[in-house]
């Protein structure tokens, strides 16, 4: 038997992380093991301040024991109390099924960056000299020297900026990453950065240097694109603390010893770019040698240190370079560079010319139906459109200049080129995509090239979208829009590592959420605060679909981390939330004011502003949100906010169980059942059609099990009636589009799902793809036929039917009842001529697949379960004996238990393991959709799934299944 070896030790989400702020972190490994069956049934951990004294008799501070356990996640570091500063190495042994121990683990350790806020000697320091506010200002430099008179043992420095920040030590810049200190609620919180800097400090003259940017903080935001958000004054937090080799400590910090300058960045916004004059730069700057006696003293200013946070997300940083796919010369004489991708960052030139030379770089997402570069579509209702533009001034002194901004991002596939001396060559410009550096999990590929297409373009568009917090759109509103995450976390967090990012996000959330329970639309606020005139708009925030967000993410990293601890931290918050609605609801709206009082009305959330369904077919221009805005303000979005109140309460009630909170989870179960009943009563017909008699509520009433079993049926034959009416066509916006084809697929309508996937015409998704899309459109609009771009191209939200392609085709799907992968469902429901799918994620557990393939009749499933784990398996035949494991018969199959037929297919439970299953399609031709799917040249037509029409016990099964969509959460939640 081999042995079992442990891997990818962690703590929280990171390896070996420097700088946390939690005092016990939680620490996780995976195990690796050649054979079936593998499982953890006991571990010890041990913890010491070096790694030498991890394996010393007795040095370990911190040692567990033997504990009989299957978990190998989320161990809370339970040692002595963690200090600032104290770095921690541990390790880990486990006992497998066999009650075989491992060897230890190679080390892994975690840091405490700095706790307290007494831990901070440093000033607040800034620019010294006073600044316009309301314009664009350049950015200050820093500086100081300072002496070291041995040499260094250990050095880190402890940053944090308001605005953004760049530092350099000698002349080498610290770090690789970008856009630090990030975006958070900067009124509450604000990340503090933690680096070693050993290697580049030296006895002798030293330099520290930082470049100050506006970024979030108070260049230009949101919607309004307005400035100066948090305030007029960029400033820096450092503290530079260094352990010499004689025991002696050195601090340096930000202190009025530091002189400041401008510099050759003459102005920084993250929306409008970079202006970045070479004539200006100061040659080496930050070196100790450098002369700064025209340098002014910097201003020392008194900035709260009581909302400092160590940074807990991954950070943004450089992640992908693409070379110009073409330059072309548009009609109108420009010079444009289109990279063939459409991202999230910027581009470094590489330039030789004369000295002065002005050189723009605007950056934009498309060519009109001319062929021209064009911004128009990226302003939001009828707001101006970003800049967008970086200007670099030659140095001119004869060599290739290169240069790249720092500290602006843009949405981009086409650069449009202004002032290039010369011919602009592909090897003088490339893209850099910018993004939080979370690992890459999920992947997704099938035998249709436009369903791939599709999937790369979900997964840019979230690369695009998640830079420091997730937003809408990386060109126009770059805004925390908590709709467009509550939408795509689920399915998001299958692609990336989203735990850093999004419970990062969700503390600022917390922290903005109002006294009375309103979460704010855009999270951090850049919509209704700042100035007056946006708090004016504050009516606004509380849309339902949008402040659920509060519940539905942190329910999603649950589902899929199995992070219990974000249920924790977020409780109240989510508490707050469903108290809001909760009141909200129990207001009557002003067309009810003459009508008597009826029972349910105070279940029914009929008041305030909601966007409702927003942007479904019809409605993706401006003048139609308009429309659809207006029309909410005077009548309210009663079906779509009540929907989400029951989902919300109901979910809430599950949490509060999970979390041993019962007398809340009786109070919220009751609640959620009584919102259930007043939507029946007030949004069902008595024939059985939804009030309003859109697609969108139909799939809304399925997913949330608004209604009760008997109801279903009707509203599952309405919806398909809807869809055919709709030419097979989607009808949904924003907030049902993720759940459509999943809900058809669990309710016995899997070919509808698929034909609506496979449209290539308006509204579908493959439109975009046909028409080069390589991101995921705003709206179902997005380029017309005629080739004009219409609103943002690049927003996640549409793209959660990315989970339809790992859920159904691939058949990759976490158990409804068990979170965090530790058990799964392996269940492709082939169909839309798709002859081979896979899909894969590296789990908290390890490498989890399915991938199947059909040839010659013969369907091929190969499926990777990590050790740990567990998962059934659904193969579409209904006889087991005609399906073989490993070339053996299934009831011989090792590891292989409780095999049956379950509605007419062959179910099996496994053990972790690699298996390789095969057996004869069972082809099924009933189904209540007509014609037959157009079929694609070489390929067999594969309909869908063998399930007889009307079997209540598959009606029972299919409503567990679709209750594990990570878009529904509703869930028979248990804790093992
Ligand atoms: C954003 C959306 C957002 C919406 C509110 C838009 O301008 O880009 O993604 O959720 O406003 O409905």
């Amino acid at each position: 038997m081999s042995a079992t070896e442990l891997y990818d030790l962690r703590t929280e989400c990171a390896c070996d992380p420097l700088g946390i702020g939690v005092r016990q972190p939680r620490l996780s490994w995976k195990m690796r093991a050649g054979r079936r069956g593998a499982r953890q049934v006991a571990y010890r951990l041990r913890a010491a301040p070096d790694v030498a004294a991890l394996s010393r008799p007795g040095a370990p501070h911190w040692d567990t024991g033997t504990i009989e356990s299957p978990r190998s996640g989320q161990h809370p570091y339970e040692g002595p109390a963690l200090q600032s500063r104290q770095r921690c190495y541990w390790q880990v042994r486990i006992w497998d099924e066999t009650g075989s121990p491992s060897a230890w683990s190679a080390p892994s350790w975690f840091e405490a960056g700095l706790f307290d806020a007494t831990d901070w000697q440093a000033d607040w320091i800034e620019a010294g000299w006073s600044e316009r506010a309301d314009a664009p200002r350049p950015a200050p430099y820093l500086r100081r020297s300072f002496e070291l008179s041995v040499p260094v043992a250990k050095a880190r420095i402890y940053a944090t900026a308001q605005g953004l920040y760049e530092l350099h030590l000698n002349g080498e810049r610290v770090g690789d990453a970008v856009l630090t200190p990030g975006f958070s609620s900067y009124a509450h919180r604000l990340q503090v950065q933690t680096y070693d800097v050993t290697a580049l400090l030296r006895p002798g003259a030293n330099a520290l240097g930082a470049v100050l940017g506006d970024g979030w903080f108070r260049g230009r935001t949101g919607a309004s694109g307005a400035r100066n958000r948090w305030g007029t004054r960029v400033a820096l937090l450092l503290q530079l603390e260094i352990e010499c080799a004689d025991g002696s400590r050195v601090v340096v910090c930000s202190d009025r010893v530091w002189r400041s300058a401008t510099g050759p960045i003459l102005s920084s916004d993250l929306r409008d770019g970079e202006v970045y004059d070479a004539q200006r730069a100061q040659q080496g700057w930050s070196e100790a040698s450098f002369d700064d006696r025209d340098w002014k003293p910097v201003a020392v200013a008194n900035h709260d240190r009581g909302r400092l946070v160590a940074s807990a997300g991954p950070l943004a940083r450089r992640r992908e370079e693409f070379p110009p796919k073409r330059i072309l010369r548009t009609p109108a004489g420009q010079t444009v560079v289109d990279f063939g991708q459409n991202l999230s960052g910027w581009v470094r030139i590489r330039v030789r010319g004369p000295a002065g030379t002005r050189l723009e770089m605007t950056h934009g997402e498309a060519l009109d139906g001319e062929g021209n570069f064009d911004l128009a579509h990226l302003g939001a209702l009828g707001m101006p459109p970003p800049g967008q533009r970086d200007v670099y001034i030659l140095r001119g002194d004869g060599e290739v200049e290169t240069w790249e901004p720092r500290f602006t991002t843009h949405g981009f596939q086409y650069v449009h080129v202004a002032g290039y001396p010369g011919d602009l060559t592909g090897d003088a410009i490339t893209a850099i995509a910018v993004y939080s550096d979370m690992r890459e999990t999920g992947s997704f590929s099938c035998s249709d090239e436009r369903l791939d297409q599709l999937h790369r373009n979900v997964v840019w568009s979230m690369k695009s979208n998640f830079c420091e917090i997730p937003t809408d759109c990386p060109q126009r509103e770059r805004s925390g829009w908590t709709g467009d995450v509550q939408v795509f976390a689920a399915t998001g967090s299958f692609l990336m590592e989203t735990g850093g990012v999004l419970t990062k996000w969700l503390a600022d959330l917390a922290a903005e959420q109002r006294p009375d329970g309103c979460v704010p639309n855009v999270v951090p606020d850049t919509l209704t605060s700042g100035s007056r005139l946006a708090r004016l708009a504050t009516w606004v925030n509380g849309s339902a679909g949008w402040g659920d967000a509060a519940v539905l993410v942190p329910w999603t990293l649950y589902r899929v981390f199995e992070d219990r601890r974000v249920l924790e931290t977020q409780y109240e918050s989510m508490k707050s939330w469903v108290g809001f609605a909760e009141r909200r609801a129990r207001r009557r709206h002003w067309t009810k004011w003459l009508r008597r009082p009826r029972e349910h009305d105070a279940y029914v959330w009929d008041t305030g502003f909601h966007f409702g369904e927003w942007l479904e077919p019809e409605n993706g221009t401006v003048a139609a949100l308009v429309r659809v805005m207006a029309s909410s303000v005077l009548f309210s979005r009663p079906s779509v906010a009540t929907g989400y109140f029951a989902l919300s309460t109901g979910l809430l009630a599950r949490i509060a169980a999970i979390l041993g909170r019962d007398r809340d989870a009786a109070r919220y179960s009751a609640l959620s059942q009584r919102i259930r009943e007043a939507y029946q009563r007030e949004f069902v017909g008595p024939d059985g059609r939804l009030r309003p008699d859109t697609q969108a509520e139909y799939v809304r009433a399925l997913a949330f099990d608004l209604v009760p079993p008997s109801m279903r049926p009707r509203l599952v034959e309405r919806l398909v009636e809807r869809v055919h009416a709709a030419g097979d066509h989607l009808g949904t916006g924003f907030l049902a589009t993720p759940f459509l084809c999943t809900v058809l697929a669990d309710e016995r309508e899997l070919e509808i799902a698929y034909r609506i996937l496979l449209q290539t015409d308006w509204p579908s998704w493959l439109d975009s793809v046909e028409k080069g899309a390589t991101t995921i459109w705003e709206s179902w609009r997005g380029i017309d036929d005629d080739g004009n771009p219409h609103l943002s191209l690049n927003h996640c939200s549409k793209g959660a039917i990315a989970s339809f392609l790992h859920e159904v085709v691939a058949g990759l799907r976490l158990d409804p009842v068990v979170p965090g992968w530790r058990r799964f469902l392996v269940e492709p429901r082939p169909g839309g001529g798709i002859t081979r799918a896979r899909a894969a994620i590296d789990s908290p557990y390890g490498l989890i697949a399915s991938d199947w393939r059909i040839e010659s009749g013969i369907f091929a499933l190969h499926v990777v379960a990590p050790p740990n784990t567990t998962a059934r398996v659904v193969l579409p035949t209904s006889n087991p004996e005609e399906v073989r494991e490993s070339g053996r018969a299934l009831a011989a199959a090792d590891r292989v238990a409780k095999v049956g037929v379950r509605n007419g297919r062959v179910t099996a439970e496994l053990a972790s393991g690699v298996y390789r299953f095969e057996c004869p399609i069972c082809v099924q031709g009933a189904s209540s959709t007509p014609g037959p799917l157009p079929q694609r040249a070489g390929e067999t037509p594969v309909p869908g799934t063998p399930l007889a029409p009307g079997d209540r016990s598959e009606r029972f099964r299919s409503r567990r299944l679709r209750m594990d969509s990570p878009h529904s959460r509703v869930q028979e939640e248990t804790m093992s």
